[in-house]
């Protein structure tokens, strides 16, 4: 069955020319037919890069609506149209616009886990792969970081010299695991490294002997030559963790799912491909504004 609607998507989505992103997140049926799949920052360069006129981006809102604010000349779906992000929900306009006026010499950096509105009042926006680049270009001294707080206080470990004002904003998936979670799962497997996503809290990062983004977290894995690993993030890493170490083993310390990556189902996929699915519009006035901060990040980050 799930074979079956694969086969159907691969020749639709020739047929048509359209191509699938996917985050790595997303689940493993879901990853078997995209053309590409990767984290939040290769997922928008390829979104701007890709020649088809279709692009269907299977994953949440704020991953469609960057994709659109790259390529508005390109039709933009989002399969699973109530997959949102709560930690980018936790950044809304008018409270962001509030925190801006008391800050007016920061610099605004959001991290790409936040709306297209919110993005179009900041001066860059950054990935988890690519905030530490980012940041040492910039001058200013003052920096408003939004909205997830574990991210950013991950980042002003590297900067002393800078005063970071942090929005109280987090990932439900990722701050849930907690300190106990890991000495536990060390215990457990002892000698094993703790690789972790900058989205989890200190006191996990402070345990963890690698902090990266998902495709840091696959990389290190795959480069390092150990055999056993302890996973601190969402599960669906596993899917190219496996393909890509067959012989090695990954533990997670809790479980870690992120409902809404999980939203999308292959039906979802199908539909979309079949123009059953409403393509993602944006305001051109913000879109364009948003473009700034994307666009910066592209610039800084590369
Ligand atoms: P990255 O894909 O940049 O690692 O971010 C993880 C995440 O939570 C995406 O929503
Ligand atoms: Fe948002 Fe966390 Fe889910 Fe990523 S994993 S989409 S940050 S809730």
């Amino acid at each position: 069955m799930i074979r079956d609607i694969q086969e159907e998507i691969l020749k639709l989505k020739k047929e048509k020319d359209i191509c699938i992103l996917a985050h790595c997140y997303q689940n493993p049926e879901i990853l078997e037919v995209a053309d590409f799949t990767g984290d939040s920052f290769a997922l928008s360069v390829k979104a701007a890069e890709t020649k088809n006129k279709t692009v269907i981006m299977c994953g949440v809102k704020f991953m469609a609506e960057s994709a659109k604010v790259l390529s508005p000349e390109k039709t933009v779906i989002l399969p699973a149209p109530n997959a949102g992000c709560p930690m980018a929900d936790m950044a809304e306009v008018e409270d962001v616009e509030e925190m801006i006026k008391k800050y007016p010499d920061a610099f605004k950096v959001c991290y790409i886990n936040s709306s297209y509105e919110v993005k179009a009042l900041c001066d860059a926006s950054v990935t988890s792969s690519s905030a530490l680049k980012i940041i040492k270009n910039i001058p200013n001294k003052q920096i408003l970081f939004l909205p997830d707080q574990n991210l950013g206080g991950y980042i002003s470990e590297f900067f002393p010299e800078k005063e970071f004002i942090l929005w109280r904003g987090f990932c439900p998936t990722h701050h849930r695991i907690t300190a106990e979670d890991i000495i536990k799962a060390k215990e457990e497997h002892p000698n094993v490294k703790v690789l972790s996503h900058p989205e989890c809290s200190k006191e996990v990062r402070d345990l963890s002997d690698y902090i990266g983004s998902t495709s840091g977290i696959i990389n290190y894995a795959t480069e390092c030559e150990d055999k056993e690993f302890i996973i601190a993030t969402e599960e669906g890493v596993l899917h190219q963790l496996k393909k890509k170490n067959p012989d090695k083993k990954f533990y997670f310390p809790e479980v870690m799912v992120c409902p809404n990556m999980k939203k999308t189902s292959l039906q979802d996929v199908y539909d979309a491909l079949d123009g059953k699915k409403e393509e993602v519009i944006l305001d051109e006035e913000i879109r364009k504004k948003a473009l700034t901060s994307l666009e910066n990040m592209h610039k800084l980050g590369n």
